[in-house]
């Protein structure tokens, strides 16, 4: 079915070109996961790099970094950007030492942890624990809005729940960690949001912005 033909062909393209070496995919460890997500949030990956090499040098278990002062973390978040997302790293890591020891592989029970969004509570349940949980970060979301040409709805409260479907429906009986991971190298590095590189995409027979030429003017923003 459609739903199949969509995850197949990410897949298979995740493997032949999706990247492969990144360090937060040489691990299972959850900890590790959601470092890598939170610091992916709003910053490409060639910049994070280091900063995540230097952070897990300092503080390697969630134990260290909830021992660790304040001060330390954000020195070493210095330069990244969205420093909220510090604060929110060592407060969690407090709270999760001193209740469970470790984050859990259910999603919803992430999501209520602060800074830990739906998006990056699923990538954690999905790379730690290969729990078949729906991705939609700002990259996966301009790849389905392209694909399925989803056009504006009435207000961004049922727009967002229809994407969320979607990623839902779309999710592959198995090979969840590769259709994630592709999903997210797609909209990273072909479906660009400026001069996608269409003539590559995996998705381009069945890209109904691709058919009609729409690429630019999709996603849609929204006028607000
Ligand atoms: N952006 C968010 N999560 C990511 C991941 N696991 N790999 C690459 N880019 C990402």
């Amino acid at each position: 079915d459609c739903a199949h033909g969509f995850a197949s062909r990410v897949i298979a393209w995740q493997a032949a070109n999706g990247r492969h070496d990144l360090p937060w995919q040489k691990t299972r460890d959850p900890y590790r996961i959601w470092i890598s997500e939170i610091m992916l949030q709003q910053t490409q990956v060639q910049t994070v790099l280091p900063y995540y090499a230097r952070f897990l040098a300092c503080f390697p278990t969630l134990e260290a970094l909830a021992g660790a002062p304040l001060e330390r973390v954000l020195e070493l978040w210095s330069g990244l950007g969205y420093y909220a997302r510090a604060r929110h790293l060592h407060r969690c890591a407090q709270a999760v030492a001193a209740g469970a020891g470790k984050l859990s592989a259910d999603p919803e029970e992430n999501a209520r942890l602060p800074g830990v969004g739906r998006s990056t509570a699923a990538a954690i349940s999905v790379f730690a624990f290969g729990r078949r949980a729906a991705i939609l970060d700002g990259n996966v979301k301009r790849v389905l809005a392209r694909c399925f040409a989803a056009e504006s709805a009435a207000t961004a409260t049922q727009e967002e729940r229809r994407m969320w479907a979607l990623a839902e429906a779309l999710l592959p009986g198995s090979g969840i960690e590769s259709y994630s991971q592709g999903m997210m190298d797609l909209g990273a590095t072909v479906c660009t949001r400026h001069q996608p590189r269409c003539a590559v995409c995996p998705l381009h027979e069945i890209c109904i912005a691709c058919r009609d030429g729409r690429q630019a003017e999709l996603p849609r923003r929204r006028t607000k």
